[in-house]
């Protein structure tokens, strides 16, 4: 890279090197484990297979590619894969429109190919965990065509959502209710003879019907297919779309300040029955087999409750990526979520992005850098710089924190969101559904630069000919893979030591934090006695703790000061957090 501010991985006062990489006191966690809880304080990356590597040349990301990079991430550092839908699917939301579950799409591999890859990870100490898409299917499915082939009030379609419109003819729909992608939520079906018929429910895109999950089948169907990947090997399921499957029969209108468990389409009180019994279906495994939840819920209480011990293991914390660069918001973000999750004993997690989100380097370099679907917009000025600055201090924050990591790829190479994609590209729903006044999720899933100077960056293989499904900006020749290796004060270099001193320090991970004393706008807090992470968001340096030594810190110091924007882990050598000498930090030059 040639930006020079994101100099420095290593500080003044010691190098990059973590303070042991041999196992302290052997004490320190071993990788993925499955016969130990492993995944309360793991690392898990994300793979947005269409985008991580191609390997037979299409242009497409594919499992023939991650598995010649399987060896990146074990040199990574990471845990866990979390892939993102690799079922046979058609494609109208990037897999998250499934045709079959027990499947792989053509265009990523076959089940062979899979099974494979689980294994292969497995031999690299790395556990797989697939995605799992239960409040809706495909439009391709054969449930959802024999439904369409069937007649209303027939058994095929009461797995899903069929209702008689409104008003005269039926031409109005049953309810108000908006798809999370934006217009309205149901489509109009068509009889065999072309005449309007009923109405199905969608609470995404119109190819993606939602599943009636007080029918039977559909609670049978999806503990088979979990049977049916824990069978084959892996560790864990991401569940999509957690808080939706159940929905008020009655389907009334939404109310416009709904109580607690009184919203006609989300975290209903009959989901918790469904995930106990997911849990005993895990549970009845050798080995630790997880479930975790994509709950987008703003009430934390009612969050922590899909985690109790008979429930999900863990879920997604999105209430931290929500919130702006500010230490009072984080803070408050971090008190809650922990005191949240302590009475029912669940690990946290932490994220700085994902396949949904803006990237963090271009978030964190945007006046308003906290995330939310409905701000999403291009065209917001951006300062990248500053942005990766912030990027590199929020990623050693959260690898800092009690509970488990997710890391999206391509955030360890610090890619931006790609906002100026061609129009005849763009594939999101979200932006196709919005008439493009929402740019959509296109920018952050577009295919990773691994070498060479011109796209695709070593995406595709050499001779390939075909371009990558979203282009990539030339821009990004600074930022591959073989670039980063190369540079010490990388993004990928901070990662790999980041994660490097995360594992071998066994006060990381699951655990407690303390905080230390400081000014309002530093984040300072111990993990045990021997480790100290401080980040600095006031827009002054800051005096680092006396008598530590830095392990990292995520951007140069300069004469012993913490500029701002950054983060530092420190080594007190001498004192314990206990010493009331230490007083951490004060703002230079007071
Ligand atoms: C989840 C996925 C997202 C998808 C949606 C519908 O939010 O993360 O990518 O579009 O569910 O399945
Ligand atoms: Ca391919």
């Amino acid at each position: 890279m040639t930006d020079g501010v994101l100099a420095g991985v290593g500080a003044p006062r010691s190098t990059a090197e973590p303070r042991s990489t041999a196992e302290p006191e052997g004490r320190s966690r071993s990788g993925f484990d499955p016969d130990v809880q492993w995944w309360r304080g793991a690392v898990i990356y994300q793979v947005y297979v269409r985008s991580f590597a191609d390997g037979n040349g299409d242009g497409i990301g594919d499992l023939a590619g991650v598995r010649t990079r399987l060896q990146y991430l074990a040199d990574l550092g990471v845990d866990a894969i979390w892939f993102t839908p690799w079922y046979v699917s058609p494609l109208a939301d990037g897999g998250y429109d499934v045709a079959d579950y027990r499947a792989i799409d053509p265009s990523f591999g076959s089940l062979d190919e899979a099974e494979t890859l689980i294994s292969e990870a497995r031999n690299l100490g790395i556990g797989t965990i697939v995605d799992i898409v239960p409040n809706h299917v495909s439009d391709q499915h054969p449930w959802f065509q024999a439904a369409l082939a069937s007649k209303p009030g027939s058994p095929e379609r009461a797995r899903f959502w069929f209702h008689p419109g409104r008003g005269k003819d039926g031409d109005e729909m049953p309810n108000g209710w908006v798809s999370n992608f934006s217009g309205p939520a149901w489509t109009r079906t068509q009889n065999p003879d072309g005449t309007p018929g009923e109405w199905y429910l969608h609470l995404f895109s119109a190819h993606q019907p939602d599943l009636n999950w007080s029918h039977p089948d559909v609670r049978a169907e999806h503990e088979a297919v979990l049977r049916f990947w824990f069978d084959r090997g892996v560790a864990g399921v991401r569940i999509d779309s957690a808080m939706l499957l159940m929905k008020d029969p009655a389907l009334p209108e939404i109310p416009a300040a709904p109580g607690p468990g009184e919203h006609p389409n989300t975290d209903r009180d009959e989901l918790h029955e469904i995930y106990r019994r997911w849990r005993a279906v895990a549970d009845s495994y050798s080995g630790a087999r997880i479930l975790v939840g994509e709950l987008w819920l703003p009430d934390i209480e009612r969050f922590a409750k899909y985690l109790r011990p008979d429930e999900l293991h863990t879920a997604f914390n999105f209430d931290f990526l929500a919130r702006p660069w500010d230490a009072a918001s984080l803070k408050d973000s971090i008190d809650s979520t922990l005191a949240a999750h302590a009475p029912v004993g669940a690990p946290a997690t932490w994220l700085l992005s994902n396949h949904d989100v803006t990237r963090p380097v271009t978030r964190y370099g945007q006046e308003d850098s906290s995330f939310a679907f409905a701000t999403r917009r291009a065209g917001v000025p951006t300062d990248l710089e500053l942005g990766r600055k912030r990027a590199r201090a929020a990623a050693l924050l959260c690898a800092a924190l009690p509970g488990s990591l997710y890391i999206y790829q391509g955030e360890e190479l610090g890619l931006d969101e790609v906002q100026d994609l061609p129009a005849d590209q763009l594939q999101d729903p979200m932006y196709l559904r919005s008439g493009g006044t929402d740019p959509g999720r296109d920018g952050c899933r577009v295919p990773l630069p691994w070498a060479g100077s011109r796209p695709p960056f070593g995406f595709s293989p050499a001779g390939a000919t075909g371009e990558s499904w979203l282009r990539q900006p030339s821009r990004w020749a600074e930022l591959t893979v073989e670039a980063q290796q190369r540079d010490p004060h990388s993004m990928l270099s901070l990662y790999r030591t980041m994660l490097r001193i995360r594992r071998s320090d066994p006060d990381l991970g699951d655990g407690q934090l303390q905080w230390l004393p400081s000014s309002d706008s530093v984040l300072a807090f111990a993990r045990g006695e021997r480790f100290i992470c401080v980040t600095n968001l006031s827009r002054a340096p800051i005096e680092l703790p006396a008598g530590c030594s830095v392990l990292l810190a995520s951007s140069e110091l300069t004469a012993d000061l913490l500029p701002p924007d950054a983060t530092a882990w420190l080594h007190p050598e001498r004192l314990q957090t206990q010493d009331r000498t230490l007083r951490c930090p004060t703002e230079g030059g007071e």
